[in-house]
Parts: C-alpha cells; sequence; structure tokens
C-alpha cells in the first residue's frame, strides 16, 4: 500500500470508528440483524473505498474488483463505476456534515471529471462503451458492445450531483461542465441524455453482457435518466431539452409495459433478442435491480406496482429449489442469483452461482417495499400480488386472512394487524441479510459469488458492487426504519436530497 492510500483507509478507519461508537444505527427486529449490521455497513464502507481511485489509475476510477487475473476484473465498467458511485453519494448525503461525508463528496467529484475523460474518448462502442483501463483509456479487445445501461446509469449519477450543486449553489464551474443547455453539447449529463435519446431503441447487451436484445434493467434505467434529467434541464433553463427527454421516457415506459408476461406473472428481462446466449427463460434478478434504481414517485413502474411482488416470488421459488444451500431455510431467505439457467461460476462456465449484490437487492427490495406501504398506510391485495402475500404471511395465516377478506389492509382500521404485515417485510428483509451474513468470510469480505453446495465464497474478490449493495441495503433500512419513528441514527434528519 502507498503512503497516500494508507492515510486515507486510515482516516476512513478512524471516522467510522466514530460512527461505531456513537449510539445504534440500526434498531432491531426480531432477527436481531442490527448490531451485526451496524458493524457490516462500516466495514463495507472501507473495503469499498479501498477500490476507489487506485494507485496505478486516475481519480475517480472504481476498479470492479482487485483480482487481476482468473478472473481479470481490474476495470473501470461503466456499470459498476456509476452504480457504485451513486451509493457513494448517499453516503456523502447520510446523516451529519463531516468530514467522511465530505471525503465521499470528494470523490464523487473526481467521479465527474472522470466520466469526462471516459466521453471523450475514441472507442469502438460510443457511449456505450462497456469498460476503460484504470489510466482511463477504453479497452477496445472483444466484447459484448455496446451496453446501453452504462449512460444512464452514468447520467442517474450526476444528476443527483447536479442537482446537490444547484441547491447549494456551490462549485458553478462543475456544473456547467455537467449540464448546459448547448446543441451540440460537450456537458457530460446532456451528452449521456442526447445519446440515451437517440439510441433507447437499438438493440444492445445486457447487464450481465451476454445477450443481444432490449432489456428491462436498461430501459427502465434509460427512462430514469431521461426524466431525473429533464427535471434538471427545466432548473437550468433547457425547457424544450426537457419535454425532449420526457417524450423519449415516456415512449420507454410502453415498451417497458411489454416485458410483463401475465402468464409468467413475472416480468421479463429481454425482448427481441438477436444474438448472444440463447438459453435464457428471461425470468431475472436485473428485473428487480432495475426497479431500485427508480425512485421516482410519478413512475407506473415503481415500488407499489404489484407486478413486482409476483417476480419476486417467481426468483425467490426458482432459486429455493435449484441451490443445495437454499435448503438450510433457518431464518434465511433464500440466495438469490442473476438467473436460473446461470452458467457463469465467476471464472468459467459450469453452473451458476447465487450472488451477493442480488441477494442484497432482495433484501433492499423488502425494506422499500415495507416503507412504500406504510407511507400509503394501506396494503391492497390483488389477484397479481396474492400469492406473494400469501407465502409471505405463511407463519401468520390470521394476517392473511385478513387481508384478503377486506382487500386491503388500511392503517387507520387495524393499526395492529397493519403494522404486523410491515414487520413480517422487515424480517424478510433481514432473513435475507442473515443469508449473505453466513456466506461472506471471517474478515467481512464478499466476493461476487456464493457456492450454490456449499455456500463458500466464488468469484472475483472483493467486488465493489457487492459492497455496494450492502450499504444501499442497510441504508433503505434505515429510512425505512426513521420514517416508523424507530431509532436509526443519532445525527439529524439527512437533507432534503435523501428519500
Ligand atoms: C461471462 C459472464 O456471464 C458475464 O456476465 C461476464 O460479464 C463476463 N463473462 C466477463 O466476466
Ligand atoms: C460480470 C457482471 O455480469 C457484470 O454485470 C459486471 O459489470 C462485471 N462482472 C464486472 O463486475
Amino acid at each position: 500500500m502507498t503512503i497516500m492510500r494508507y492515510v486515507r483507509t486510515l482516516s476512513f478507519l478512524l471516522v467510522a470508528t466514530t460512527f461505531l461508537c456513537s449510539p445504534r444505527l440500526f434498531a432491531d427486529g426480531p432477527l436481531d440483524i442490527a448490531p451485526w449490521m451496524e458493524e457490516e455497513f462500516q466495514a463495507a464502507q472501507m473495503r469499498l473505498v479501498e477500490n476507489i481511485s487506485p494507485w496505478d489509475g486516475l481519480r475517480g476510477t472504481v476498479i470492479a474488483s482487485p483480482s487481476r487475473s482468473n478472473p481479470n476484473y481490474y476495470y473501470h465498467w461503466i456499470r459498476d463505476g456509476a452504480l457504485v458511485m451513486k451509493t457513494i453519494f448517499h453516503l456523502s448525503a447520510f446523516g451529519n456534515q463531516n468530514s467522511t461525508a465530505n471525503s465521499y463528496f470528494d470523490l464523487v467529484i473526481d467521479f465527474a471529471n472522470l466520466s469526462e475523460i471516459h466521453q471523450n474518448s475514441e472507442t469502438p462502442g460510443s457511449l456505450g462503451e462497456v469498460k476503460f483501463y484504470v489510466d482511463g483509456t477504453p479497452f477496445t479487445g472483444p466484447w459484448g458492445r455496446p451496453q446501453n445501461d452504462g449512460p444512464a446509469l452514468r447520467a442517474i449519477t450526476l444528476t443527483a450531483l447536479a442537482h446537490k450543486l444547484y441547491y447549494n449553489g456551490s462549485h458553478p464551474d462543475l456544473l456547467v461542465k455537467l449540464y448546459d443547455s448547448q446543441m451540440p453539447t460537450s456537458s457530460i449529463i446532456k451528452r449521456d441524455l442526447e445519446y440515451i435519446s437517440e439510441h433507447w431503441r437499438d438493440h444492445d447487451f445486457d447487464l450481465w453482457e451476454e445477450v443481444k436484445a432490449h432489456h428491462f434493467f436498461t430501459r427502465l434505467a434509460q427512462s430514469t435518466a431521461l426524466k431525473n434529467g429533464a427535471d434538471l434541464a427545466i432548473l437550468l433553463d433547457d425547457p424544450f431539452a426537457a419535454q425532449w427527454y420526457h417524450r423519449q421516457a415516456t415512449l420507454i415506459d410502453l415498451e417497458l409495459e411489454k416485458h410483463w408476461a401475465p402468464s409468467e406473472g413475472s416480468f421479463l428481462a429481454h425482448l427481441d433478442r438477436i444474438s448472444g446466449v440463447s438459453y435464457k427463460s428471461g425470468l431475472d434478478a436485473s428485473v428487480i435491480l432495475a426497479l431500485l434504481l427508480n425512485d421516482r414517485k410519478d413512475s407506473k413502474l415503481g415500488i407499489h406496482d404489484d407486478r413486482y411482488q409476483s417476480t419476486v416470488l417467481q426468483l425467490e421459488e426458482r432459486f429455493s429449489r435449484i441451490y443445495r444451500i437454499n435448503q438450510d431455510t433457518h431464518q434465511m431467505a433464500p440466495a438469490i442469483g442473476r438467473y436460473p439457467e446461470d452458467l457463469y461460476d465467476g471464472t468459467g462456465s459450469s453452473r451458476g452461482n447465487p450472488w451477493f449484490l442480488t441477494t442484497l437487492g432482495f433484501a433492499q427490495y423488502y425494506y422499500r417495499l415495507a416503507d412504500a406501504l406504510h407511507l400509503q398506510k394501506a396494503i391492497p391485495l390483488t389477484p397479481i400480488n396474492r400469492k406473494f402475500w400469501r407465502s409471505l404471511l405463511s407463519d401468520r395465516p390470521e394476517l392473511f386472512s385478513l387481508l384478503s377478506s377486506a382487500r386491503a389492509l388500511e392503517r387507520a382500521k387495524d393499526e395492529t394487524s397493519f403494522l404486523a404485515v410491515i414487520d413480517e417485510l422487515i424480517e424478510k428483509g433481514d432473513q435475507f441479510i442473515n443469508r449473505v451474513k453466513k456466506h461472506m468470510d471471517g474478515e467481512r469480505s464478499m466476493s461476487e459469488q456464493f457456492d450454490r453446495n456449499n455456500g463458500f465464497m466464488r468469484g472475483a474478490r472483493d467486488l465493489s458492487w457487492s459492497y455496494s449493495a450492502l450499504i444501499e441495503a442497510a441504508l433503505e433500512r434505515c429510512y425505512l426504519f426513521r420514517h416508523l419513528g424507530r431509532s436509526c441514527t443519532n445525527s439529524p434528519e439527512p437533507q432534503s436530497s435523501m428519500r
């Protein structure tokens, strides 16, 4: 470790210890996962920071993993980098303004500057280029390209940053670099939004880099990026662009509707496949990961949509059956993989395994659903979500009977039962966390996957995205607890940009 990195890690460690010594961040649920989670929340941050701005690379670079061979993940993937930096941005706004928050904020600014370098590179995949070496030059070897979720995810992260700069009135030069109303533009966000607007109809490779088709994940990321971008364009005096971006997002949403397969009871991850692997059924955890990116309140495909509940149940049932480790159900929800037919074992092709980031994504889903239903003050039962609720409440049949006889459980009418159902959602989220806890190693590190038969870690070590997923789940749980009026953190309420 170079001196600089050592100093940086040490200072993060110091501040994290202060966090640790302050009263409980994560209040208990029945499983009592909170104390462990609190420590893990800190540990994951330290591990993640280790993977940012490597000594041999440009500032703001996020290596997917430190692993340089078997597999070689020592690159900045546009997708992984943008998702990680979204988490870093969330951390920069979490709790009090303090030096850790500021260090996180600086990392996001480094990332903005790096994004400009990436965008200005000559690449075979245009802005949909997939991954870059840590020195900022593109990887141009054979690969599944373009991957058009990249510009969308990058725009989502940087638009959040731009909103913050605008409201804080800080970094005016950077704000202009991020967004201006020029056409053609050289500003970072607008370039991505223009690219999305022009290319969303194209076939491209999915987030798992295997199928060339139209993808639910990519489309929902594109629609969210355009809507968030349109809000920014309004603020920055670019009303016609805002209209245009909105219009494109609405058109994408119409395409997204086509992914719903009523006979399957799930959204299909891809349609109109033209090349790439051919053995996928379309049931895929990426649909849930896509939803988690979409925190817009105006969206039809948002957290309240009962079709996700049905998709979640399908995925859980399928992964329960195919992974041997899922036979152990004691206080644990099933380990979740990418999709049932997956063959990628982390280094080569044999049989796919469960992944940390998908299992954690499911935990986050349950916390977010609990939060949304609690705010809505009612839990509706529909023909589409009926099985989901029956399964969730299988140990509390009296609650399911109440729900199904009334067709909705309203807080105002029966607060005790309403809150009991919310607690069941929290417990389920905690059970996914408990699953992950079991399969990570004693040093609290998380690789990409864990073995479907024996549960030991597999694939690229210290995967950045795994840590980011843990942090997002922990934050989600914390917002939920705050809204429930249960203790979450000692610090004042987070800033308005936070949910
Ligand atoms: C094959 C995997 O299935 C894919 O998801 C991965 O991105 C590439 N190999 C590169 O590691
Ligand atoms: C393989 C995954 O399929 C892909 O989504 C990811 O971007 C790369 N690994 C790097 O983590």
